[in-house]
Protein backbone atom coordinates (compact mmCIF):
# COMPACT_ATOMS: atom_id res chain seq x y z
CA UNK A 1 0.00 0.00 0.00
CA UNK A 2 1.23 3.36 -0.65
CA UNK A 3 1.57 5.68 1.73
CA UNK A 4 -0.85 8.54 2.67
CA UNK A 5 1.84 11.13 2.97
CA UNK A 6 5.17 10.76 0.34
CA UNK A 7 8.05 12.94 0.67
CA UNK A 8 11.03 11.97 -1.80
CA UNK A 9 13.88 14.54 -1.38
CA UNK A 10 12.30 17.41 -0.39
CA UNK A 11 14.16 20.58 -0.11
CA UNK A 12 13.46 24.14 0.66
CA UNK A 13 15.26 27.15 0.23
CA UNK A 14 14.54 31.20 2.20
CA UNK A 15 16.96 33.72 0.65
CA UNK A 16 17.56 36.74 3.10
CA UNK A 17 19.55 39.63 2.41
CA UNK A 18 22.02 38.06 -0.54
CA UNK A 19 21.97 34.49 1.73
CA UNK A 20 19.92 31.87 1.15
CA UNK A 21 18.55 29.40 4.40
CA UNK A 22 18.53 25.77 3.74
CA UNK A 23 15.14 25.22 5.79
CA UNK A 24 14.81 21.73 4.28
CA UNK A 25 17.65 19.38 2.90
CA UNK A 26 16.65 16.71 0.80
CA UNK A 27 14.10 15.28 3.15
CA UNK A 28 12.43 11.83 2.39
CA UNK A 29 9.50 10.71 4.63
CA UNK A 30 6.63 8.34 4.50
CA UNK A 31 3.54 8.67 6.78
CA UNK A 32 0.88 5.91 6.26
CA UNK A 33 -2.92 6.69 6.73
CA UNK A 34 -3.24 6.44 10.78
CA UNK A 35 -0.69 7.01 12.00
CA UNK A 36 0.77 9.17 14.93
CA UNK A 37 3.81 11.16 14.23
CA UNK A 38 5.95 13.45 16.98
CA UNK A 39 8.44 15.43 14.96
CA UNK A 40 11.38 16.87 17.52
CA UNK A 41 14.26 18.82 17.19
CA UNK A 42 15.85 21.89 17.85
CA UNK A 43 14.49 25.41 17.08
CA UNK A 44 15.05 26.37 13.67
CA UNK A 45 15.80 22.53 12.76
CA UNK A 46 12.82 23.16 9.97
CA UNK A 47 9.91 21.56 11.66
CA UNK A 48 7.51 24.22 10.76
CA UNK A 49 8.77 24.46 7.37
CA UNK A 50 8.06 21.20 6.87
CA UNK A 51 4.58 21.12 8.42
CA UNK A 52 3.78 24.03 6.31
CA UNK A 53 4.65 22.01 3.53
CA UNK A 54 2.93 18.53 4.31
CA UNK A 55 -0.35 21.07 5.25
CA UNK A 56 -0.19 22.73 1.56
CA UNK A 57 0.36 26.41 3.39
CA UNK A 58 3.46 26.20 0.83
CA UNK A 59 5.33 24.02 -1.35
CA UNK A 60 9.02 22.82 -2.04
CA UNK A 61 11.74 24.02 -4.06
CA UNK A 62 12.85 20.43 -4.86
CA UNK A 63 11.38 16.84 -4.51
CA UNK A 64 8.28 15.69 -4.62
CA UNK A 65 4.90 15.52 -2.21
CA UNK A 66 2.23 13.40 -2.55
CA UNK A 67 -0.92 13.15 -0.91
CA UNK A 68 -3.27 10.57 -1.02
CA UNK A 69 -2.27 9.66 -4.34
CA UNK A 70 -1.77 13.85 -5.71
CA UNK A 71 1.26 15.34 -6.60
CA UNK A 72 0.77 18.44 -4.56
CA UNK A 73 3.77 20.32 -5.43
CA UNK A 74 2.73 21.36 -8.74
CA UNK A 75 -0.51 22.45 -7.70
CA UNK A 76 -1.95 26.04 -7.86
CA UNK A 77 -2.76 28.01 -4.99
CA UNK A 78 -6.40 27.55 -5.19
CA UNK A 79 -6.34 23.84 -5.85
CA UNK A 80 -3.98 23.76 -2.60
CA UNK A 81 -6.52 25.93 -0.54
CA UNK A 82 -9.22 22.55 -1.60
CA UNK A 83 -7.43 20.13 -0.48
CA UNK A 84 -6.32 21.88 2.90
CA UNK A 85 -10.12 22.39 3.48
CA UNK A 86 -10.85 19.15 2.84
CA UNK A 87 -8.41 17.31 4.53
CA UNK A 88 -6.05 18.99 6.70
CA UNK A 89 -7.10 20.00 10.26
CA UNK A 90 -4.29 22.43 11.66
CA UNK A 91 -4.14 23.31 15.69
CA UNK A 92 -1.91 26.42 15.99
CA UNK A 93 0.15 27.72 18.98
CA UNK A 94 -1.74 30.81 19.30
CA UNK A 95 -5.55 29.69 19.23
CA UNK A 96 -7.29 32.24 17.49
CA UNK A 97 -10.18 32.33 19.53
CA UNK A 98 -12.62 34.87 18.91
CA UNK A 99 -13.26 36.56 21.99
CA UNK A 100 -17.03 37.23 21.98
CA UNK A 101 -18.47 34.24 20.80
CA UNK A 102 -18.85 31.46 22.97
CA UNK A 103 -16.97 28.10 22.63
CA UNK A 104 -19.79 26.82 20.82
CA UNK A 105 -20.21 29.60 18.54
CA UNK A 106 -15.95 29.42 17.43
CA UNK A 107 -16.49 25.50 16.82
CA UNK A 108 -19.32 26.45 14.58
CA UNK A 109 -17.75 29.12 12.78
CA UNK A 110 -15.93 27.61 10.22
CA UNK A 111 -19.07 25.47 9.25
CA UNK A 112 -21.42 28.63 9.04
CA UNK A 113 -18.37 29.70 6.32
CA UNK A 114 -18.65 26.48 4.60
CA UNK A 115 -22.52 26.77 4.44
CA UNK A 116 -23.99 24.53 6.31
CA UNK A 117 -27.58 25.18 7.84
CA UNK A 118 -27.67 25.26 11.91
CA UNK A 119 -29.39 21.85 11.83
CA UNK A 120 -26.53 20.10 10.05
CA UNK A 121 -24.12 22.44 12.56
CA UNK A 122 -25.30 21.50 15.45
CA UNK A 123 -24.76 17.54 15.61
CA UNK A 124 -21.28 18.19 14.27
CA UNK A 125 -20.17 20.77 17.41
CA UNK A 126 -21.77 19.14 19.74
CA UNK A 127 -19.31 15.88 19.27
CA UNK A 128 -16.29 17.82 18.77
CA UNK A 129 -16.68 19.34 21.96
CA UNK A 130 -17.61 15.98 23.48
CA UNK A 131 -14.42 14.54 21.71
CA UNK A 132 -12.34 16.93 23.76
CA UNK A 133 -14.38 16.85 27.00
CA UNK A 134 -16.13 20.28 26.97
CA UNK A 135 -19.71 20.12 26.20
CA UNK A 136 -20.45 21.85 29.64
CA UNK A 137 -18.18 24.53 29.07
CA UNK A 138 -20.07 25.10 25.51
CA UNK A 139 -21.78 28.71 26.81
CA UNK A 140 -18.23 30.24 27.99
CA UNK A 141 -16.25 32.58 26.68
CA UNK A 142 -12.57 32.14 25.77
CA UNK A 143 -11.94 34.67 28.68
CA UNK A 144 -13.78 31.85 31.26
CA UNK A 145 -11.53 29.20 30.26
CA UNK A 146 -8.11 27.66 31.35
CA UNK A 147 -5.28 27.99 28.39
CA UNK A 148 -5.82 24.25 28.26
CA UNK A 149 -9.30 24.46 28.07
CA UNK A 150 -9.45 27.18 25.44
CA UNK A 151 -6.92 24.91 23.41
CA UNK A 152 -9.30 22.36 23.12
CA UNK A 153 -12.13 24.32 22.34
CA UNK A 154 -9.29 25.30 19.30
CA UNK A 155 -8.76 21.70 18.69
CA UNK A 156 -12.73 20.77 18.55
CA UNK A 157 -12.98 23.68 15.76
CA UNK A 158 -10.27 21.98 14.06
CA UNK A 159 -12.59 18.48 14.32
CA UNK A 160 -15.90 19.32 13.74
CA UNK A 161 -15.35 19.60 9.70
CA UNK A 162 -14.13 16.38 10.19
CA UNK A 163 -10.72 16.52 8.70
CA UNK A 164 -8.73 13.14 8.01
CA UNK A 165 -4.63 14.11 9.09
CA UNK A 166 -4.27 16.72 12.21
CA UNK A 167 -1.56 18.68 12.26
CA UNK A 168 -0.54 20.50 14.98
CA UNK A 169 2.77 22.36 15.79
CA UNK A 170 3.55 22.89 19.38
CA UNK A 171 0.36 23.20 20.94
CA UNK A 172 0.81 21.48 24.65
CA UNK A 173 4.19 23.01 26.45
CA UNK A 174 2.98 22.76 29.82
CA UNK A 175 -0.33 23.34 28.95
CA UNK A 176 -3.11 20.43 29.31
CA UNK A 177 -2.11 16.49 29.60
CA UNK A 178 -5.89 16.00 28.43
CA UNK A 179 -5.30 17.52 24.31
CA UNK A 180 -2.79 14.71 24.64
CA UNK A 181 -5.10 12.07 25.63
CA UNK A 182 -6.89 13.49 22.81
CA UNK A 183 -4.91 12.97 19.92
CA UNK A 184 -4.66 9.69 21.02
CA UNK A 185 -7.93 9.13 21.14
CA UNK A 186 -8.46 11.00 17.83
CA UNK A 187 -5.85 8.64 16.32
CA UNK A 188 -7.37 5.32 17.65
CA UNK A 189 -10.16 6.51 15.68
CA UNK A 190 -8.10 5.93 12.89
CA UNK A 191 -6.93 10.05 12.17
CA UNK A 192 -3.47 10.57 10.83
CA UNK A 193 -1.94 13.10 13.27
CA UNK A 194 1.62 14.66 13.19
CA UNK A 195 2.74 16.90 15.89
CA UNK A 196 5.52 19.15 16.75
CA UNK A 197 6.77 18.64 19.90
CA UNK A 198 9.61 19.71 22.35
CA UNK A 199 7.57 17.10 25.35
CA UNK A 200 8.73 14.02 25.82
CA UNK A 201 5.77 12.66 27.17
CA UNK A 202 3.73 13.73 23.79
CA UNK A 203 6.60 11.98 21.79
CA UNK A 204 5.86 8.68 23.81
CA UNK A 205 2.01 9.04 22.85
CA UNK A 206 3.15 8.73 19.23
CA UNK A 207 3.79 5.61 17.73
CA UNK A 208 6.87 7.07 15.72
CA UNK A 209 9.22 10.16 16.36
CA UNK A 210 11.63 12.29 13.68
CA UNK A 211 13.70 14.22 14.60
CA UNK A 212 15.22 16.56 12.88
CA UNK A 213 18.92 18.50 12.67
CA UNK A 214 19.92 22.03 10.60
CA UNK A 215 16.89 20.86 7.71
CA UNK A 216 17.71 17.40 7.79
CA UNK A 217 16.28 13.52 9.35
CA UNK A 218 18.45 12.12 12.23
CA UNK A 219 18.03 8.72 13.18
N1 LIG B 1 9.67 32.86 6.09
C1 LIG B 1 10.97 32.66 6.32
N2 LIG B 1 11.89 33.47 5.77
C2 LIG B 1 13.20 33.26 5.97
N3 LIG B 1 13.71 32.26 6.73
C3 LIG B 1 12.82 31.43 7.32
C4 LIG B 1 11.41 31.59 7.15
N4 LIG B 1 10.79 30.61 7.85
C5 LIG B 1 11.76 29.89 8.43
N5 LIG B 1 12.99 30.37 8.12
C6 LIG B 1 14.29 29.82 8.54
O1 LIG B 1 14.30 28.45 8.16
C7 LIG B 1 14.87 27.64 9.18
C8 LIG B 1 13.84 26.60 9.65
O2 LIG B 1 12.78 27.28 10.33
P1 LIG B 1 11.54 26.53 10.97
O3 LIG B 1 11.06 25.50 10.01
O4 LIG B 1 10.56 27.55 11.41
O5 LIG B 1 12.21 25.80 12.23
P2 LIG B 1 11.54 25.11 13.51
O6 LIG B 1 10.07 25.04 13.32
O7 LIG B 1 12.20 23.78 13.61
O8 LIG B 1 11.91 25.97 14.68
C9 LIG B 1 15.33 28.59 10.27
O9 LIG B 1 16.68 28.87 10.07
C10 LIG B 1 14.47 29.82 10.04
O10 LIG B 1 15.14 30.96 10.48
MG1 LIG C 1 8.53 25.92 14.51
Amino acid sequence: MTALIQIEHVSKFYHMGGETIRALDDISLDIAQGEFVAIMGPSGSGKSTLMNIIGCLDVSDEGLYVLDGKQIHSLKDSQLAEIRNRKIGFVFQNFNLLPRLSAYENVELPLIYRGLSRKQREPLVLQALEAVDLLDRRKHFPSELSGGQQQRVAIARTLAGGPPIILADEPTGALDSKTVEIFRRLNEQGRTIIVITHDRQVAEQAKRVVRFRDGRLVN
